[in-house]
């Protein structure tokens, strides 16, 4: 089973404040669906309930909860993230999504981390991402950095695959 992890950080590797996500760019919420779609997406129980409409559609949907009453409509749910192999086949691609507990958990596992790094440094931060360490993870590939139209951040995205 092949997982990458899909994450938008800024400079200081933050990536949540108080449940939801320090910023939203469009073009990188695209290429998020682009990536995502037709495959399947692994999330903590918060980062689920942090999504406006439910279960994204056209892709797999795996919800993490140590909680054995957790269900929801189109998704399936896991209480052990160390059961996630038995649940995927192995021709899978798996995508963890998040938010800070399960990145933490899937880092040691993960061969690739899909990056977007937002250059700036927000403050209020309250979850973040593991250190993304250049002993243990080469620069794939780069694009960027582009500016957001809407909100005038700048962004950048980083491909890492573990050396
Ligand atoms: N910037 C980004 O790319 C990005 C992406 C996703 C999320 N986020 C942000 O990250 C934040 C949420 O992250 P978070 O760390 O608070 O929560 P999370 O990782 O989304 O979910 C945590 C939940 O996962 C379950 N869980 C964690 N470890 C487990 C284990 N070992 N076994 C079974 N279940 C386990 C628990 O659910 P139960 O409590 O139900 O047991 C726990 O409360 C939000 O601010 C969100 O916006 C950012």
């Amino acid at each position: 089973m092949k997982i990458s992890l899909i994450v938008a950080a800024d400079e200081n590797n933050g990536i949540g404040i108080d449940g939801d996500q320090p910023a939203f760019i469009s073009a990188d919420l695209k290429r998020f669906k682009a990536i995502t779609t037709g495959n399947t997406i692994v999330m903590g129980r918060k980062t689920f309930e942090a999504l406006p409409k439910g279960a994204l559609p056209n892709r797999r949907n795996i919800v993490i909860s140590r909680n054995p009453d957790f269900s929801v409509q189109g998704c399936d749910v896991i209480s052990d993230p160390h059961n996630l192999k038995e649940v995927v086949r192995p021709d899978e691609k798996v995508f963890v999504i998040g938010g800070g507990e399960i990145y933490q958990i899937f880092f040691p596992l993960a061969d690739k981390i899909i990056l977007t790094l937002i250059h700036h440094r927000f403050d209020e931060i309250d979850t973040w991402f593991p250190e993304i360490s250049s002993e243990k993870w080469g620069v794939e590939s780069k694009e960027g950095p582009f500016e957001d139209p809407k909100n005038g951040l700048h962004y950048s995205y980083i491909n890492y695959r573990r050396k």
